[in-house]
This record gives structure tokens, sequence and C-alpha cells, in this order.
């Protein structure tokens, strides 16, 4: 019998659903919460706002009914392996995902990606519209449906659009390349609030549209020839911090990070990066810093080492595969140079997971070293803080990750000047405790005053407001 249509009045639609279908080795099935900052994030506001959420489930060649996940509805997006190759591996993250972050990659051009994002932006937009009461608050997620607010609104002008980008908008520039660079935009512009992580990125936006289809533009309101705006304006995404803080004083918890640091050896400083396995985040520049550091002397693998974190992530791109053997090596050289029995300087973990085992590495953790080459946000320097009951632990970001702009008192480094990183995880390592209780204590302000609650809540009054008010 099928399942009669879900109907909500908040829509969320994403390129992931909350849960990914995953194989297991004896061929069965099963649902685990997906990996990324975006779900993390999303999560508590569906919840709160009791939405249906429209995404792909993860798996290829599979249609599955709407579903509840965790307390959340779902409404899965089916992908043919087609489209997987060319719409997500191909247009997403192998010429978007580069263009948005600097071309740290060369991103490719191929006409065929393109009518993948095409057509399957427009099955996201059937599936929103079909999904969406009349009146409802539709909000779009990220570069990999970029043309669905003007498609939707194409079919349901009664809604009200927003879309919000989380990943950093590039330089007017860069952005230029893009062959289809209209198109997006026009896509874009179907929502009635457009949300990006940092002013910087909504006045590209701005000046494109207006140098490129000759829109006329007021600071943040783009006035479309119809007389209807479109707004463009920073959002800077958060954590649920109460949430982390609350896991990170459990006593479970308390106890996990004591046996972390047990099985590393009771060294003296933990260092710590967690990251999905992506060419973005700098891991190559990081770890050759710390081999370095190990190899000159400056810190001791008797006493200090470094764990690192790397979630697995879009493992049949060409450019990750080619990175996790690059990695692999870097890591073995430096451990096989250095490393003692027992006492590898650094620990790399392939691995994702979950929340509760995040937390306790947090606490475990004496110094978090988080240096992307360009990160949108970087919710793991947020979550690191939030779990820093005790305002002890010490933050080393880089200026490229859009959380700069408010873990102000963090050990800014530039990830490309490797001494420079050295010289910052050094004079993180080495401030005194008041130093980093200080520091620790004005970063935890600004995390729990600006959380998650306040992102959306935000994010959604204006959109509501904007569009009540054209
Ligand atoms: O935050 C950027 C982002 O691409 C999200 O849109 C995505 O869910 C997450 O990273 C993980 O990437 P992927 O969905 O490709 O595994």
């Amino acid at each position: 019998m099928p399942t009669k249509p879900i109907k909500s009045s908040f829509v969320v639609v994403a390129n992931r659903l909350a849960a990914d279908r995953m194989v297991l080795p004896d061929g069965s099935s099963d649902w685990r919460t997906s990996p990324g900052g975006l779900v993390s994030a999303l999560a508590p506001v569906m919840r709160k706002n009791q939405g249906a959420w429209v995404g792909w489930h993860g798996a290829a060649d599979e249609v599955v009914e709407p579903f509840r996940y965790d307390g959340l509805q779902l409404v899965p997006v089916p992908l043919s392996s087609d489209d997987v190759r060319d719409y997500y591996e191909g247009f997403s993250n192998g010429t978007l995902w580069p263009l948005y972050h600097d071309v740290v990659e060369f991103p490719e051009f191929h006409r065929e990606w393109w009518d993948a994002y095409v057509s399957v932006n427009r099955r996201f937009a059937d599936m929103a519209a079909q999904t969406a009461k009349r009146g409802a608050v539709v909000w779009v997620q990220d570069y990999q449906l970029q043309l669905v607010p003007k498609m939707l609104r194409e079919q349901r002008p009664d809604l009200k659009i927003g879309f919000f980008l989380h990943i950093p908008f590039p330089p007017v520039e860069l952005y230029q390349q893009l062959p289809w660079r209209k198109e997006i935009l026009a896509g874009l512009l179907g929502a009635d609030l457009v949300g990006f992580q940092l002013p910087g990125g909504a006045q590209n936006f701005v000046r494109l549209v207006r140098n490129r289809l000759g829109l006329q533009t007021q600071r943040d309101r783009i006035v479309h020839p119809d007389g209807r705006d479109t707004r463009a304006k920073a959002y800077p995404i958060s954590i649920d911090s109460r949430g982390f803080e609350t896991l990170a004083s459990e006593q479970s918890t308390r106890y996990r990070a004591e046996q972390i640091r047990t099985d590393l050896g009771e060294p003296r400083t933990i260092f710590l990066g967690v990251d999905r396995l992506d060419y973005t985040k700098g891991l190559k520049q990081r770890i050759r810093a710390f081999g370095e550091l190990f190899a000159e002397g400056q810190l001791d693998p008797q006493e200090a080492t470094f764990v690192q974190v790397a979630t697995p992530s879009r493992e049949r791109v060409e450019q990750y595969r080619t990175l996790r053997d690059e990695i692999d090596r870097l890591v073995g050289r430096i451990n096989g140079d250095i490393g003692t029995i027992g006492r590898p300087p650094i620990t790399y973990l392939h691995n994702s997971y979950p929340r509760e085992e995040m937390a306790a590495l947090y606490r475990a953790a004496d110094v978090m070293v988080v240096t992307p080459l360009r990160d949108g946000m970087n919710l793991v320097a947020k979550e690191y803080v939030a779990c820093r009951t005790d305002n002890t632990g010490a933050l080393v970001l880089s200026e490229f990750a859009g959380a700069a702009a408010e873990l102000k008192q963090a050990w800014m480094v530039n990830p490309y000047d490797i001494n420079g990183m050295k010289d910052a995880v050094l004079g993180a390592h080495r401030a005194s405790s008041a130093e980093r209780s200080r520091r620790m204590r004005a970063m935890r302000k600004q995390v729990f005053e600006h959380d998650i609650d306040r992102w959306a809540d935000r994010f959604i009054a204006d959109l509501t407001e904007i569009s009540q008010n054209p």
C-alpha cells in the first residue's frame, strides 16, 4: 500500500538526509547518522520545528519511502548511480567544491555534469513542492542545490523560500570561471533570503548579481524586475552548545576521556585534529608541521602525542583517494622515523565516531588544532570550545576558517606557513594556564551566546519578515 504523502509547514531540503543508508559486510543494510557539520547543525532545528527533511539517503538506485529516524521526519529523494557520479561526485564535488574553496584543487568543468546537476536539482525541487503545505517555510541547504530556489518558486510562489550556503562563497574573480555562473545566480535568486557564513560571501554574491545579471541592488537587497526582493546576509552557523557541554560533563564521558589518556600512554600533552578527510582541511600541512616539531625535538614523543581523526569522505572521488594515500604515507614515515615501541608521535584514526566519543576526545585534548586551507565555518572548533567545561585547553585555528571571525582568542595560523603554524602550536602548548583560561572563557562566551538555536531563529525570523513585506 503506498504511504500517504508527508505534508509539512517547515521543510528543509538538503543533499543528504540526516540518516545514511549503509550496507553491512553481511549484505544487510542499516541507517547511521550522516557525516558532516550540516546534519549535526540542522537536526536540533528540525526537531524543534517538527519539520520534514527532504534529501538523498546515501545509497544509489534505491527508492525508499518516507520514514522517521531519531525523532525526524525524513523524505528520501532517489539518485541513480549515474546521478551520483555526475551530480554528486561530479558537479557538486568535482566542480563547485574546489571552486568555492579557493581552487585549492582544480575544478573540472564538464557539460554532462552540469546537465545532471540541473535534472537532480529539479527532482529535489519537485519533492519539496510536494512536501510543503500552502505558505510553508522551505529552507534549502548548500552548494549541491543552488538551482532549487528558482525551480521551487516557479511551481510554488506561495512558499517562503530561504537558502543557506554552508561553504564559502568564492571571490568574484574565481566564481567567474564557472561556465554556468548566470544560471546559478538566477537559481539562488529564487529565494527570498540567501544566507552566507560571512559578510564577505554575501557581498561577493550581491556584486556578481549586479554585474552579471544587471539587477538593481541596495546593500543587502536585490530588486527583481517584478518588484520582488531577495536579501543576501551573513548568518554564521553554530552548534548545540549546551548539548555538547552536557555531554562533556557526563560521568561516562569523563571516564572515557581518562581512558583515552591512559590508552595513549598518559602523555603530558595531547594535541588533537578532527576533520573529514578532505583536501580543504590542510591535513598535509598540519601533519608535516607536527612531523617537524617532533623531528626537531621541540615536541618530545615521550611526553606529547598528536591524535588525528580523519572521517572517511567522498571516497570515490579521485582527489580524495590520492589524499588518503598521501596522508597514509606521511603518517607512516613520521611514525616510522620518530616513534618508539608504544609511542608513535601520531595516532591516526581513519574512522567516524559518535558524538559521545567525540566529546570524550575533546575533553582529553589539551590543544585542538583546526587548520583548514579554507572552510565555510568549521564546527569542530566550536564543539571543542563547548566541551571545555572547566575553561582549560587551547585552540589553534586557521585564519581561513569562518570560525576565525568569532573565535578571536584562538592561536591564529596561516596554514600555508608551516613555520608560523609550528610557532602557534608551540605558543598554545607553552602558554600559562591563566592565559589559556582567559582565552577559553572568552571563546566559550561567544559559542554559548551564538548557538545553533539563535542561528536558526535569526534566519527563520528574517525569512518570515522579508517574505511578508516584500
Ligand atoms: O558542510 C559541507 C558539506 O558538503 C555538507 O553539505 C555535507 O553534508 C557535508 O559537508 C559532508 O559531505 P558529503 O555529504 O559529501 O559527505
